[in-house]
Parts: C-alpha cells; sequence; structure tokens
C-alpha cells in the first residue's frame, strides 16, 4: 500500500507504450496505408480477444515464447489462459471453427496488439501492435508469391525502394532434411539446433561453437557442414546432403516469378532462416532493414500446414505474416519515410465573444455537416493574440476568424497562421473555398 502522499508514478508498465494523440495520429497512418494496400489486394479484416487458452499456445508457438515471454494466468473458474502473443493460433482457430462455410481462398488482416514478456529495447517492446495478413486455402507457391508482393507493396507504399529492405527466404523442410539426413539429428536434437541457429548472430563465436558440439558430438565435421548449409546458394542445394530436389525446384520457380515482377534483386534464398514457431512447414521468410541502425527483422512469416487440424479433421494450409509497428517505425524513421503529420486540414475558430457563442457553433456546424472538421476554442476572456498562440501550439494550421463584425457582414476571414496570409470567405462561398484551400 503507498502513503496518502506519495503520489503513483506517471511512467507506464515497462515495455508498453502511452499513445498520446501525436502518437495515435502516426499509429493512424502506419495503419492507413498498409489497410489501404492490403485491401487491394482483396483482404479482409477479422479480429479476435486478448486472452485465450493457454493450451493454444502450448501447441506450436514454440519454446522461446512459451516457455519465457507468454503473459499467463490462472483466471478465477480455475483455468489456465494467456494474452496472446501472437495471432496466428487465434486466426487458426476462428478459420477452422467455419472452415467448411469459408469460400477460398480465404484472405484475412488483423491489427493485433500482442503481450510478449521480452527485455524492452531498440525494435523490441513487451507490447506492438502487429499487422497480421494471411492466406488460407491455396496449397501452391502462388500464395507466398502474393504474399511476398504484398509486404514489398506495404513498404513501397511508404515509399521505401528496393535498396532499403531486403526479404529472405527458406523452406523449413530443407533445414528438417538437412537436419534428419545431412547430420543424423533426431527431431528434437534438430529443434535444439535450430534455435541455436536463430539465435547465432546474438551469440558469441565461441558459444556458437560448444553449442554446436554438444548437440552434436561425434561429428568433427559439424560445423563445416553447417556452415556450408547455411551460406548455400539454390542452385548448391543439390550438393547439400538431405535436401529435397524437388523443393530447390520449387523455389527456384518461385523466384523465376519473383524476378518477372521485379523483386527478384529484394528477395534473397536464405537457408539460415529459422523463424522460432514450431507451425511453419513450409516457405519461411523475414524482412530486414539494409541500414545496420536495425537489426530486428521488419516482418516475419511462412506457411503452416498443421494448425488448423489442431481444431478440426479439415487441415487447411496457412501461409502469411506478421508487420511489427516498432519495427516499422524504425525503418521509416532510419530512412526519412515518416511524413510530418500535423492538424492541417482542422479548422480553428476562436471565440471571441460570448455573446457570439450561438453564430460560433452554427457555422462550425455547418463545416462539420460538409465533412470539414472543425474544433472551436471554447474561451472568450482570453485575448484574441493568446487565442492565436493556442490555435498554433495545438497546431493548426487555419484559424477562422468570426467576430462580431464578421459576423454581421456575413464574410469572415480564413488566416493561415504558417505563412500568415488571409481569404475572406463570404458565407454563401465559404464551404466552396475552404474546402479548395484545405483539399487541394
Ligand atoms: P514474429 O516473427 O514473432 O511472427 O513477429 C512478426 C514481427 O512482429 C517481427 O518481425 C517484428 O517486427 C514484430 N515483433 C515481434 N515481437 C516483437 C516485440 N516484442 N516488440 C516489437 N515488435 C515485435 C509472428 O508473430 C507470426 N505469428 C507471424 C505470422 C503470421 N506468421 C504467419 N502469419
Amino acid at each position: 500500500m503507498k502513503e496518502k502522499s506519495e503520489k503513483l508514478p506517471t511512467l507506464g508498465y515497462k515495455g508498453t507504450r502511452d499513445f498520446y494523440p501525436d502518437d495515435m495520429r502516426l499509429r493512424n497512418y502506419l495503419f492507413a496505408v498498409m489497410r489501404k494496400v492490403v485491401e487491394s489486394y482483396g483482404y479482409e479484416e477479422y479480429d479476435g480477444p486478448m486472452i485465450e487458452s493457454l493450451d493454444l499456445y502450448r501447441a506450436k508457438t514454440g519454446e522461446e515464447i512459451v516457455g519465457k515471454q507468454i503473459y499467463d494466468f490462472i483466471d478465477k473458474g480455475g483455468r489456465e489462459v494467456a494474452i496472446r502473443p501472437e495471432m496466428t493460433p487465434t486466426l487458426a482457430r476462428m478459420v477452422a471453427a467455419k472452415a467448411r462455410e469459408l469460400p477460398r481462398p480465404i484472405r484475412w488482416f488483423s491489427f493485433p496488439n500482442l503481450w510478449r514478456y521480452e527485455q524492452p529495447g531498440h525494435g523490441r517492446l513487451r507490447e506492438h501492435w502487429q499487422l497480421n495478413v494471411d492466406m488460407f486455402g491455396v496449397d501452391g507457391f502462388e500464395a507466398e508469391l502474393e504474399i511476398l508482393k504484398l509486404a514489398c507493396d506495404i513498404l513501397f507504399a511508404f515509399g521505401a525502394d528496393k535498396t532499403m529492405f531486403r526479404v529472405r527466404l527458406s523452406h523449413r523442410k530443407i533445414m528438417d532434411g538437412f537436419f534428419t539426413k545431412g547430420l543424423n539429428l533426431d527431431p528434437a536434437k534438430g529443434q535444439e539446433l535450430s534455435k541455436v541457429l536463430d539465435k547465432k548472430n546474438k551469440i558469441t563465436a565461441d558459444e556458437y561453437n560448444s553449442d554446436v558440439k554438444r548437440i552434436l558430438p561425434d561429428d568433427p565435421q559439424a560445423l563445416e557442414k553447417i556452415e556450408r548449409f547455411l551460406t548455400a546458394s539454390i542452385n548448391d542445394l543439390e550438393y547439400i546432403p538431405g535436401i529435397d530436389l524437388s523443393l530447390r525446384d520449387e523455389i527456384s520457380i518461385l523466384f523465376k516469378y519473383l524476378d518477372q515482377l521485379g523483386l527478384g534483386e529484394v528477395v534473397e534464398f536464405d537457408p539460415s532462416v529459422v523463424r522460432g514457431f514450431d507451425y511453419y512447414t513450409g516457405f519461411v521468410f523475414e524482412i530486414f532493414d539494409t541500414s545496420p541502425a536495425n537489426k530486428r527483422s521488419l516482418y516475419g512469416g511462412g506457411r503452416y500446414d498443421n494448425l488448423t487440424s489442431l481444431f478440426s479433421n479439415e487441415a487447411l494450409s496457412g501461409t502469411g505474416f506478421g508487420l511489427g509497428d516498432v519495427t516499422l517505425k524504425n525503418f521509416l524513421e532510419t530512412h526519412n519515410l515518416l511524413p510530418k503529420l500535423g492538424r492541417e486540414d482542422v479548422i480553428c475558430i476562436p471565440l471571441l465573444d460570448e455573446s457570439l457563442l450561438g453564430d460560433i457553433c452554427a457555422i462550425a456546424d455547418e463545416l462539420r455537416k460538409n465533412g470539414i472538421q472543425c474544433e472551436t476554442l471554447l474561451n472568450p476572456s482570453q485575448k484574441f493574440g493568446k487565442q492565436i498562440t493556442l490555435a498554433e501550439k495545438k497546431g493548426f494550421k487555419y484559424i477562422l476568424i468570426c467576430g462580431a463584425d464578421e459576423i454581421a457582414k456575413s464574410i469572415y476571414a480564413l488566416k493561415n497562421l504558417q505563412d500568415r496570409t488571409q481569404v475572406d470567405l463570404p458565407r454563401d462561398q465559404m464551404i466552396e473555398i475552404l474546402k479548395k484551400e484545405l483539399f487541394t
């Protein structure tokens, strides 16, 4: 219990953000750009609950998240529940529940906030928002082609160019084949090795070497073999033991089409892409900023064939990605792609005298009915100069001066606070002139 005189901190919970109006403006802008791109491909929005049964994540979300990062608790009815650390299991549950009636391909997107007990740092928080885009019911690489193109189009829509990011792509079965047949590892050891490879860039070379030796104590060439695998090109795959060559052909076809779409230079085949989730079964990919300022991936995704089968007998193959708002913002800031978002299309009307309140409200109403956003300053005791300063501080570009004289003459003055110019607005032409001034 706090002492009565002791104040509570204004700082929020570690790893979370308060979204003040300026931050909200930015978040809404990010979501609006993303929404426009995904909707242009025909994706429909869905949402689900923040809390799910813990079993939903235990099944396939993976050790790293379920073992260390999940926010779980026992509810008042004694059930084990968790705050969602990712959206894909909820999505699979929802799709499985209606799998028979949903026409395919199912193309859905969502903007959930997700919770992971992480050590907060650059690109990592405990609560983040994530655009999830997923397609179900297309078993071939055609789905990956669309998903990858869409993922790139989102960054292009923010003004990015092809030098600013790279998509690293691999296939889960390539790694599985190499582990089981090339390194003779059983699934448990393979899983262990994939975790080591996943964190390879975050640990020291000595730590990495000793981890590999621990998992493969009887293979003196293990490090060399793994290195050859990790740096293999698509054509090198035929020299890597354990790889099913039909996978190489599938990857080559996907790259042929990516080339045709102008994305060949952006997407790279990279067998070192692991992805920490247990549900991926096919293509996996991550998108990275080419700037060394941002090391964390912008997107992560892939194909999962057996997530819906956790809930029903009907297996339905899904493929998709998650794009985080924290890493996206870092990317846009690094490349100077964040626009200045202000209140430029909102009209501010000062109230210069209390007796004018009725007129001001009527003018404001007329603007609003015509789709023009409008805010009134409701403090007539403040001098005009003070109200202008306040309007500037609140970020308005325009104020509409409607004093007693202006109201009597039915001509208002629209003042641009940035360049200090002024335009007269006769009441009967006000809307027309304003729209031109604001929106052209
Ligand atoms: P994920 O790789 O865990 O994938 O997350 C996707 C993206 O979310 C990451 O690339 C990163 O941008 C962002 N992200 C993840 N964790 C954090 C965090 N703690 N703080 C800030 N940003 C974060 C998934 O979650 C999969 N369920 C995505 C998916 C959808 N796969 C198929 N469909």
